[in-house]
């Protein structure tokens, strides 16, 4: 992979035009959510917020878990994206707003999920983004991202190579298949990392779990 900088792929209104067929590949990312809700192992008790909703994947699978937490706040900056969640339970609410400069005080929420967007970012974006979800999470709070990467090796290694070189070559139609490995980021935010998963079922990704002290 390039290391020069990624200079990130949409913004909001990019994504609206998106919304209504980003549906389409989701059985892309399903494996890879499952993973990482597995991963991040979030309780009845808890309070989530799901960081860069989408059109909802993340939600529909938290709200299928035995223990669905009571609390789960979903945002986005795409008025399109919104627009295509799934109703939600009751406790559960979704806000527009970018991951940049989060509305929510300090220390709101116990769980964090960051599906398949931080390699959506930015180079110069992403130490902000993950320095406001460290914010938002409180002491002992968790956080698991996923994203498209280059696994260390077999056959997954070469697609994600093809897929990555696509995505620098047209940001704007396929840099959601930009490669991130985040975990560097994630500790030189603060976070301990204290797991990862690779998932090579539908887009190769990785799956990894931060935590606070
Ligand atoms: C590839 S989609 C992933 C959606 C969902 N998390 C999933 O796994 O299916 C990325 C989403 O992140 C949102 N997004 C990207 N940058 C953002 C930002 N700075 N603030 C808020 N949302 C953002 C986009 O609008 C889009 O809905």
């Amino acid at each position: 992979m390039s290391r020069s900088a990624w200079h990130g792929a949409g913004g909001p209104e990019d994504w609206d035009r998106h919304a209504s067929l980003y549906s389409r590949q989701l059985w892309l990312e399903r494996a890879s959510v499952r993973t990482a809700l597995a991963l991040l192992g979030a309780r009845g008790d808890e309070r989530v917020l799901d960081a860069g909703t989408g059109t909802g994947e993340v939600l529909r699978q938290l709200g299928r878990v035995h223990a669905r937490p009571r609390a789960v706040t979903a945002v986005d900056f795409s008025v399109g994206m919104l627009a295509s969640l799934p109703p939600l339970p009751c406790g559960w609410c979704a806000q527009l707003c970018d991951l940049r400069a989060l509305p929510h005080a300090s220390g709101s929420f116990d769980a964090v999920i960051a599906s398949y967007v931080l390699h959506l970012l930015a180079s110069c974006d992403l130490p902000v983004v993950l320095d406001e979800l460290r914010r938002v999470l409180r002491p002992g709070g968790r956080l698991v991202t996923v994203t498209p990467a280059l696994p260390p090796r077999g056959p997954g290694r070469a697609l994600a190579a093809v897929l990555e070189r696509a995505a620098r070559s047209a940001p704007a139609r396929l840099g959601g298949l930009h490669a991130l490995d985040p975990r560097a980021a994630l500790s030189a935010a603060g976070f301990t990392l204290a797991a990862a998963r690779w998932s090579l079922r539908g887009y190769p990704s990785l799956c990894v779990l931060g935590t606070l002290r």
